[in-house]
Formats: C-alpha cells, structure tokens, sequence
C-alpha cells in the first residue's frame, strides 16, 4: 500500500488558519514590578478583542515544568531558555504568547530575542525601582530576602540587570496600573494589528 506523504503544514497555513499574527511579549522586572498583573490584564483586553493567547508565569513554571530548578545564575539561565524554546512553540501554534519573569540577566533575554524575529517580539520593561517593591512586599519575600532567609534573592542579593533597549518601559511605580495598562495594550495592538 502507497503511503501519500504531505507536505508539513506551514507557519503561513498555520497564521492563515489562527487569522493573527504570532508574537511574543515579554515581560521583564523585579519582584512585585507589577509583570503577573499586567500580563494577566493584557491577556483578558486580548482575549475580548477575540486574539488567541497563552500567558507563562513565572510561579506556574516554577511549580511545574521548571521545578527542577533554583535560582542560581546557571539554574535561572535554564528557566529561561525552557521557556524561550516553549514561547517558540507556541507562537509556532499561532498564539500570542505573554510572558511574567524576573528574567534578570541580559544574556538570558537576548537568547531569548535571538530566537524571534524582531517583528515577533517585544521585550517590555515593567519598571519599579527596588523601595517601592519592597515596600509593596506583596509575597512577603523581600522581608525575608532582607533577613537572610532567602539567598540570591533579585534585587537584594542577586542582581537585575535593566534593559538596555526595551521595546516599551512601563514606570508601575510612577503611573497608574490602568495607565500601564493602557500604554502596553496599546503598543500591543498596534504590534500585533496587520493585514494577513
Ligand atoms: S527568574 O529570575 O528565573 O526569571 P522567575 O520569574 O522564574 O525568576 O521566578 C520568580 C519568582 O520566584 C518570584 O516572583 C518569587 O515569587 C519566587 N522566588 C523565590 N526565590 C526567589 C529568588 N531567590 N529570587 C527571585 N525570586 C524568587
């Protein structure tokens, strides 16, 4: 019996069929930056405008995928090349993909970037300075960074290194979330928003 071997679907068949176009956003800051809130509020503004999505967060891998892993250099190197390799799949898949991770070190980000075209990336900056996170403690983490309870903690005793050339910044700490919100759904809009 003739086994028909077909073509393998393509990235174009594949954008034709999700009708948008794939892309990666990407959200980098400090602990308590307000990324996982953002990313969260951008997702739902998406979704409504009936844009297929997935959001990656930086808690959920940890407690899955990636639960393998601390939060050395080297360990937080690999949490963000697993999730680079899982955001190219599925943008693959067509969706928009939104990302919420510290990712502090340049290198690791840029791997990232390395992996996209720069028409399907956006590196965001959810900037808040150090007091003002600290302040808000959220988690409760920075209290216990600060007591020595929590070694390489980012911002305390691990370094962040802030981007150099972000696509967008967004200052959470200056503005209002609405704002923030407003400016990123926007740049996102327009990024996304293209003729197929
Ligand atoms: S990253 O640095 O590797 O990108 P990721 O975003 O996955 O970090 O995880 C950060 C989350 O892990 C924080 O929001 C916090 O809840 C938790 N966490 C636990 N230990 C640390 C630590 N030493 N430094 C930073 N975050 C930590």
């Amino acid at each position: 019996m003739l086994i028909h071997l077909q073509e393998p679907i393509s990235r174009e068949e594949r954008i034709k069929s999700m009708q948008q176009k794939p892309f990666l956003v990407w959200l980098t800051g400090l602990s308590g930056s307000g990324k996982s809130t953002l990313a969260s509020a951008l997702e739902k503004q998406l979704l409504e405008k009936g844009f297929k999505t997935y959001l990656l967060d930086g808690d959920l891998i940890r407690a899955g995928l990636n639960k393998d892993l601390g939060f050395s250099k080297e360990d937080r190197k690999e949490n963000i090349r697993r999730i680079g390799e899982v955001c190219k799949l599925l943008t693959d898949a067509g969706l928009i993909v939104i990302t919420a991770f510290i990712s502090p070190f340049r290198a690791d980000r840029e791997l990232v970037r390395s992996m996209f075209t720069a028409s399907d990336f956006a590196e965001i900056f959810v900037n808040a300075s150090l007091e003002v996170c600290e302040t808000r403690d959220v988690k409760g983490l920075y209290n216990k960074a600060r007591k020595g309870l929590i070694p390489e903690f980012t911002g305390i005793s691990s370094p962040y290194e802030e981007p150099l050339n972000p696509e967008l910044t967004l200052n959470t700490d200056k503005e209002s979330e609405e704002v923030s919100l407003s400016i990123l759904t926007d740049y996102i809009l327009k990024r996304i928003s293209i003729a197929l």
